[in-house]
């Protein structure tokens, strides 16, 4: 059953989902980790794949950015294709020294002034969760393939550009954020109310205290390695 946002039958959509935000990237993942990958989806671009790592079924479809969207595609997921678990696989800025450009985040909590959450549910809480098991899974993943790796309190934005620049240094010290993101929020908001399980787990991309952001090739392999951890962990 298609919606109006995916074309997917619900056949054709895995109970696993590797979530980017760039619908590019969904290619990139479905071309190079993914045997027999078929387009499952390309309405207004949101390009889905479903296709076998190491013989288990996977989806990998991208979210769009920001909670309006994120909102939208995960919903539907839980919802009406009956997807279990959504990992988001993406990028971040740093807030702080504690984390490096390339660092693996793995936000343990995710703060946001965003009313996604109380528009969506009635739900005022403004901290929500990673599942624990998924989360440890990631964590665990990372570990093991030796990879710099930190956890913390991720803020997701409304906002990417802001008039009022100590707002992101208020947020960083009265919350204790360590890096921002656009769409962790309600992805976990929406995994709580449909009790699915759901984590994130990010690159750090640009760095607001040393004005740094990573190249196009470091992207791509700092990238990659996420990729892999995803991977692994929602093939266990
Ligand atoms: N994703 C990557 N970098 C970001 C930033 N600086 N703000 C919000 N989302 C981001």
């Amino acid at each position: 059953m298609a919606t109006v946002h995916n074309k997917a039958s619900k056949e054709e959509v895995a109970s696993v989902v590797l979530m980017p935000g760039d619908p590019l990237r969904a290619r990139y993942i479905a071309e190079k980790y993914l045997q027999d990958a078929a387009l499952i989806n390309d309405v207004r671009g949101m390009l889905a794949y479903t296709g076998s790592y190491r013989g288990k079924r996977i989806t990998v479809m991208a979210s769009g950015m920001g909670c309006g969207s994120m909102g939208i595609y995960s919903h539907e997921l839980f919802n009406k294709y009956d997807v279990e678990i959504i990992i988001r696989t993406g990028s971040c800025g740093a807030y702080t020294m504690d984390l490096a450009l390339m660092d693996l985040f793995i936000p343990d909590s995710c703060w946001s002034q965003s009313a996604y959450a109380s528009i969506y549910s009635g739900c005022t809480d403004d901290v929500v969760y990673p599942d624990p098991e998924l989360w440890a899974d990631l964590w665990e993943c990372a570990q093991q393939k030796k990879l710099a790796h930190k956890k913390g309190c991720l803020h997701t934005s409304d906002c990417f550009y802001y008039k009022k620049k100590e707002d992101k240094h208020l947020i960083c010290e009265e919350k204790k954020c360590l890096a921002v993101d656009m769409e962790s929020f309600a992805l976990l908001h929406n995994a709580a109310i449909a009790q699915k399980k759901a984590a994130t787990i990010l690159t750090v991309s640009d760095h607001s205290l040393l004005k740094e952001k990573l190249s196009a090739a470091q992207r791509q392999s700092g990238f990659d390695e996420m990729i892999e951890v995803t991977l692994d962990v929602l093939w266990k």
